[in-house]
């Protein structure tokens, strides 16, 4: 299915992610020539703005961020399709009037009235918007044409606050006009897990407990809380802002079973049995044995003195979120049964970085135990999803030479080498998958109850008052994270990948 000409209406216009991803991510895909002509983008929200000052400041940003450069004939064409919608969310008339826009819109493009509305404001207004769009007859499709609605994170707090958003999003769209988007689907290298597990015969006999001894993910950010990010970031912490989404996500994408076919309910019918087979940690002493969360304090990242966690603007200082979580996760299906999975993410680390590696078993070492230092290692499967994506497979060489002396090396793929130009950024994929009507890269109302679920025992375990509450860790901004996230692995002889 091809993209179809569409009016997007964005709300929560004038906000960050509309500046740095979505306006660009439009634009990249008009410099590229995918936009289906006929998208007329219309921004929502309660400033007073003027067309033409949405524009300039869609236009400041797009120079500093779009992925393809800022062309300036490319970009004074793609801007005669926005336009600004000046309405408080609350506001019911507010939305009559869009609904009057949007039928001028239509009629200009010839009576085509496809419409995406992609909920990108703060969280409180999810439910308002839903319903005044539901108020306006917005939510139904008319002549032949359809209305979407992508929702942005965070999708619910907890599983209650999920299970009640769900509530009133399938109120008002049909679940499958609903795209709950998690950018890190839309990844390139998240989308190439699938084609490399299903489209290559080499990997897929080995893909289980006889010969993965574990896997790791790890997504390290060097950024802090800049920006004021802190006042959203003290609510939430690491384990909902990224583990309960994106990392579960890439984690459901490694260990799911083959699906039947490649629609968006076969994919995602194998995604959500990997989470709903997850073992729960959900005791406060499972939750210490399992989860480690910390803080950073004071130190240096790239060089460059930061403070620390709970000295950050807009931070509590006696926080106690975490901006650290390692866990170690137990999937208990045929497949993995006994195979540890660990996930940790952490802000300000020494590096941006999100991987995935595989840990193969070690060969039998039977021909070269006897050589110096042994068999140096096992084989590992490296897949790197941002930056520098790629795939490496590591594995064990004889070194050149006249005696026997063995080394690991590294058989290495990089995107950039092999395919040249930059990938599409995230947004854009999942941009035009939702005006293609294809769900596949969006979650499903059941994965995401499936995570909180997990996620909230973790939480509640944290909550608990007094000693019974696993401890807080810290560790020194700039370093990999906590002591005890090491000590978590050695527990089962591993260690962290180094990267
Ligand atoms: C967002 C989180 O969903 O993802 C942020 O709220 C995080 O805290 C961001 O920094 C990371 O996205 P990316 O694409 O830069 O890895």
């Amino acid at each position: 299915t091809r993209p179809e000409p569409c009016s997007v209406v964005i709300f929560g216009a004038t906000g960050d992610l509309t500046h740095r991803k979505l306006v660009p991510a439009l634009y990249n895909l008009a410099v590229d020539g995918e936009l289906p002509p006929g998208v007329k983008i219309l921004g929502f929200a309660r400033r007073e703005k003027s067309d033409e000052e949405f524009r300039a400041g869609l236009e400041e940003l797009n120079r500093k961020v779009s992925r393809s450069g800022h062309d300036e004939e490319v970009w004074s064409s793609f801007v005669q399709s926005i336009h600004y919608h000046r309405s408080e969310f609350t506001d019911a008339e507010g939305y009559q009037r869009l609904a009057e826009r949007l039928d001028e819109i239509d009629r200009e493009r010839g009576g085509k009235g496809n419409r995406l509305f992609y909920i990108a404001s703060a969280p409180e207004f999810f439910d308002d918007i839903l319903e005044h769009l539901k108020g306006a007859g917005l939510n139904q499709a008319k002549d032949g044409c359809w209305a979407r609605v992508i929702v942005e994170k965070p999708f619910g707090t907890d599983l209650a606050t999920a299970q009640r958003l769900n509530q009133v999003v399938n109120r008002t769209f049909e679940e499958k006009d609903t795209y709950r988007i998690d950018h890190y689907l839309g990844k390139e290298t998240a989308q190439n897990l699938m084609v490399l597990r299903f489209a290559n015969a080499i990997f897929e006999p080995l893909w289980n407990s006889n010969h993965i001894e574990q896997i790791q993910i790890t997504c390290a950010e060097n950024l802090g809380m800049e920006g004021g990010r802190g006042g959203y970031y003290d609510k939430s912490g690491a384990l909902r802002d990224m583990v309960q989404n994106h990392l579960l996500q890439l984690l459901s994408l490694v260990a799911m079973e083959p699906p039947t076919d490649l629609s968006a309910d076969g994919v995602r019918d194998e995604k959500v049995k990997v989470i709903r087979s997850l073992r729960q940690w959900d005791t406060p002493e499972k939750v210490a044995r399992n989860v480690v969360r910390g803080q950073y304090t004071a130190g240096h990242v790239d060089g460059v003195s930061v403070p620390g966690y709970r000295e950050e603007d807009r931070v509590d200082p006696e926080s106690m979120t975490e901006s650290y979580v390692a866990l170690r996760l137990l999937i208990d299906t045929w497949r993995w049964s006994g195979v540890p999975f660990y996930i940790r993410m952490g802000k300000r680390l020494p590096k941006k970085a999100t991987e995935i590696s595989v840990h193969f078993k070690p060969a039998p070492g039977v021909l070269f135990n006897a050589l110096p230092g042994g068999l140096p290692g096992s084989n590992v499967l490296v897949i790197r999803i941002q930056p520098d994506e790629g795939i490496s497979l590591r594995m064990v060489s004889k070194i050149p030479g006249t005696s026997l002396r063995l080394e690991p090396v590294k058989m290495d793929f990089h995107y950039a080498t092999s395919f040249g130009k930059s990938s599409p950024e995230a947004y854009e994929r999942l941009l035009l998958d939702a005006m293609a009507g294809d769900a596949t890269l969006f979650a499903r109302r059941d994965e995401v109850e499936e995570a909180w679920k997990f996620i909230d025992h973790i939480e509640h375990a944290w909550h608990q008052a007094g000693d019974e509450a696993p401890a807080m860790t810290e560790f020194v901004a700039g370093s990999w994270g906590p002591k005890e996230a090491d000590e978590l692995l050695k527990q089962d002889g591993h260690e962290w990948r180094r990267l």
